[in-house]
């Protein structure tokens, strides 16, 4: 098995930052486009801990194309796989005449022996090729962005994981004030509230590989039960022009069970007044497809951060890198990703 068989996958562009985070959680990392590598090892850690990834796969190793599905005996499924368990085998770039049946039968003949695995959700297994042969990895976890806490979506909502890549890249850590004043469904300062109380993302999640015979599923369950690393929130507040939006915010920080750590309030963004410490302010203005209107609207943030937020460092979503020469300051838009099949670029800098 490789020395790094755990995949984090991490929206392109993020990649350094989703490492970064998982060095603090201990993890042996290696950065690879589209995702991070760990030991096997880290799993749980991976699993448990990641703010940025968005699902998590494990590899068992390569086969030789030719040889499917007879190679894919010699894999180690009963660490991963019930017996009795549906296999989903998901192909990339592998053909043959029904493959993926014949590949989902031997790999159901090599189940644990432990049974039971019918009421249990399919494990999904990806052959993806590579030349002439194909990796195998098996799904550890998926939509790792979904704590749990959105019950209500709100319009363009931000998803959890983008949200917590934002706040890294902005170094907010938790101990200075943050303010968000288009807070729409409040992923930002529900994201930023469980950061600075240090409660783990996956705490409560069952993830695919919660169900796995082998060790690892006591291993992750003991990481979900470490204690939440404690600390009080600073001031966070959000705020938005929008009432629904609010209802949506009020709703989810209250089943993100942060609603007492957060502020939310009706204000139209050029009348929110900063609190006193400066601090980080963050904005996913809503865009449209049109650059002009675009434009518009970012110089409209642009002109509101420079006339009253004086001193904050502030962290502005752009649907267009060029927009950041609108931004106040010394602006870097350095950082890209893709969301919801969108680029969207970064503008960080400091109001002076
Ligand atoms: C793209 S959404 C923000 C989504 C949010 N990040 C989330 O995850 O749900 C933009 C939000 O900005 C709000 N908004 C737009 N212009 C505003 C203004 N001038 N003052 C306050 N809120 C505004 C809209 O009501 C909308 O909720």
């Amino acid at each position: 098995m490789a020395k790094r068989p755990v995949r984090l996958r991490v929206p392109p562009g993020l990649e350094d930052l989703a490492a970064a985070e998982l060095v603090e959680l201990g993890c042996d990392v290696e950065v690879v486009p589209g995702g991070v590598l760990a030991p096997r090892a880290d799993l749980p850690k991976v699993l448990v801990g990641s703010r940025i990834g968005s699902g998590v796969t494990l590899q068992l190793g390569h086969v030789r194309l030719d040889s499917l599905p007879d190679a894919l005996r010699g894999m180690p499924w009963q660490s991963v796989l019930t017996g009795g368990q549906r296999v989903e085998v998901v192909l990339r770039g592998v053909r043959g005449r029904g493959i993926e049946g014949k590949c989902e039968a031997v790999i159901a003949r090599h189940a644990a022996k432990r049974g039971g695995g019918a009421r249990l959700p399919a494990l999904r297994v990806w052959l993806i090729a590579e030349d002439h042969r194909a990796e195998v990895a098996v799904e550890a976890a998926r939509d790792l962005w979904k704590r749990g806490w959105r019950t209500a979506p709100g319009r363009a909502p931000l998803r959890e994981n983008l949200a917590a890549a934002v706040l890294r890249a902005c170094n907010w850590t938790g101990s200075e004030p943050l303010v968000d004043p288009m807070c729409g469904s409040g992923t930002f300062g529900i994201e930023a509230a469980l950061i600075a109380l240090g409660r783990a993302p996956g705490a409560h999640t069952r993830f695919a590989a919660s169900f796995w015979p082998g060790d690892e599923r006591g291993a992750i369950e003991r990481e979900q039960k470490k204690p939440a690393k404690g600390g009080t929130a600073p001031s966070i507040r959000m705020s938005d022009r929008d009432t629904r939006q609010l209802g949506a915010a009020r709703a989810n920080a209250s089943r993100a069970r942060v609603d007492r750590h957060v502020r939310i309030e009706e204000a139209a963004f050029d009348t929110v007044e900063p609190p006193d410490r400066p601090g980080l302010v963050v904005l996913n203005p809503p865009y449209g497809d049109r650059l002009a209107g675009t434009e518009k609207t970012y110089r409209h943030v642009a002109a509101v951060l420079e006339q009253r937020w004086e001193g904050w460092r502030y962290g502005v979503l752009l649907p267009d890198g060029r927009l950041g020469r609108f931004m106040p300051g010394e602006v870097d838009t350095e950082i890209r990703f893709t969301h919801g099949g969108k680029r969207v670029w970064l503008a960080r800098g400091r109001i002076s």
